[in-house]
């Protein structure tokens, strides 16, 4: 670590391209080097804020606006302020949820098939990463292309939940003792899991490349492909397989602890996921011109590819049925889900129609904060201090 002492030594500029084999980690830190202001949103060209007049919430805009970010009144985008109030409503932290008996049940040698074990860490390898990838994808690229204060705020809420997120993955992974270094570099060393982040990588980089700006037809669509990635794909597919699977071990009294975290991440991420389509809708309404028949083609191409790379995965994760749960019952899941997102941005559903096979799935996501369905919560809230377990 650096200390106030240390001479600070100038890091030089890379001009070399990035090195053919470099790792997701690599890939997704690939901005960090960006310049404070430009990174802002408050100097980059399209960003400008005309500040000769009051602000008018009629002139604001998701992208390109040149409204005054810093002014989060007058209210235009109700529905993003709104979100923000309800993801604050729902705040949650880790270690509330008591351990004790997800301990209990891993530690003892018949306490879980040694299918259901695979399936809890290489569940854990993709989920321990992944939030971290979601808030860099938020912090260091989404954010400042956005230009109405209302969404920023909700995206910083967002970024919060991430951190919460990936927290509750540690601290799962820490309560249960299991090898972090086998976890945490799931991402880079299974297959199944690094060829999703691989997948996202690409559109995590072109926004948090310092020299990409919004304000042409291409970049703007860059942008929203992205969104549209982040908020249907990763949110809103990438993360289904993993989530059904450890609720799964929860409805039958196993690793209620853990199913209970997934429960609130899962509540978490579907604001995300419905934060995100409202954003793509109004960015397509107030920018009709990038919704052309060519880039509806290339969301449905990297929407079948993400359903086919998710299969892969449930595939990875239960070689055999487990749970009552088999890789295919998750193909028709995963087109379910798949259509109802591409609907939800009003694009053609792209499968035959799918039967939802876990309509449960549906109860868990619409939980209300008073109720969980494993009631592990510790009876008393203390910060800063051990908690007692009821
Ligand atoms: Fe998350
Ligand atoms: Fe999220």
């Amino acid at each position: 670590m650096l200390s106030w002492d240390e001479e600070a030594t100038e890091v030089p500029a890379s001009n070399t391209a990035p090195p053919q084999a470099a790792t997701v980690s690599q890939l997704a830190g690939a901005a960090v080097d960006t310049d404070m202001f430009a990174a802002s949103g408050l100097t980059a060209a399209a960003h400008v804020a005309d500040t000769s007049r009051r602000v008018n919430a009629a002139d604001k805009r998701i992208i390109n606006g040149h409204t005054d970010v810093n002014q989060l009144v007058p209210f235009k985008y109700k529905w993003a302020w709104d979100k923000y109030l309800a993801g604050c409503a729902n705040h949650w932290m880790p270690q509330e949820i008591n351990m004790q008996r997800d301990i209990e049940l891993w530690k003892n040698p018949n306490g879980l098939t040694d299918d259901e074990r695979r399936l809890v860490t290489r569940n854990l390898g993709f989920f321990v990463t992944a939030d971290s990838l979601a808030a860099n994808n938020i912090v260091l690229g989404t954010y400042r292309h956005i230009t109405a204060p209302e969404c920023r705020q909700y995206l910083l809420r967002q970024a919060f939940e991430e951190a919460i997120h990936t927290h509750a993955y540690q601290y799962i992974v820490e309560s249960l003792g299991l090898d972090e270094g086998e976890i945490f570099n799931a991402y880079n060393e299974v297959k199944s899991i690094r060829d999703k982040d691989e997948f996202l990588i690409p559109f995590i980089n072109v926004l948090t490349d310092p020299q990409f700006t919004t304000g042409t037809t291409e970049n703007d669509q860059k942008l929203l492909k992205s969104l549209i990635v982040f908020a249907c794909l990763m949110e809103g597919l990438f993360f289904y397989v993993g989530f059904t699977q450890i609720l799964a071990l929860g409805r039958q009294n196993k690793m209620m602890g853990a199913a209970e975290q997934y429960q609130y991440i899962l509540r978490d991420e579907s604001m995300h996921c419905n934060f995100g389509i409202d954003l793509i809708n109004t960015i397509k309404m107030e920018n009709p011109q990038l919704w052309t028949p060519e880039f509806r083609d290339e969301i449905k191409a990297l929407f079948l590819h993400a359903v086919e790379l998710e299969y892969r995965y449930a595939e990875d994760t239960m070689p055999r049925g487990v749970l009552g749960l088999n890789a295919p019952m998750f193909k028709g899941y995963l087109r379910f889900i798949a259509n109802r997102r591409a609907q939800q941005i009003g694009l053609d559903p792209m499968f035959a129609q799918e039967e939802n096979p876990f309509p449960w799935m549906s109860e868990m996501i619409d939980l209300k904060k008073e109720r969980n369905f494993f009631e592990t919560r510790v009876i008393e809230y203390q910060t800063g201090g051990a908690l007692s377990w009821e």
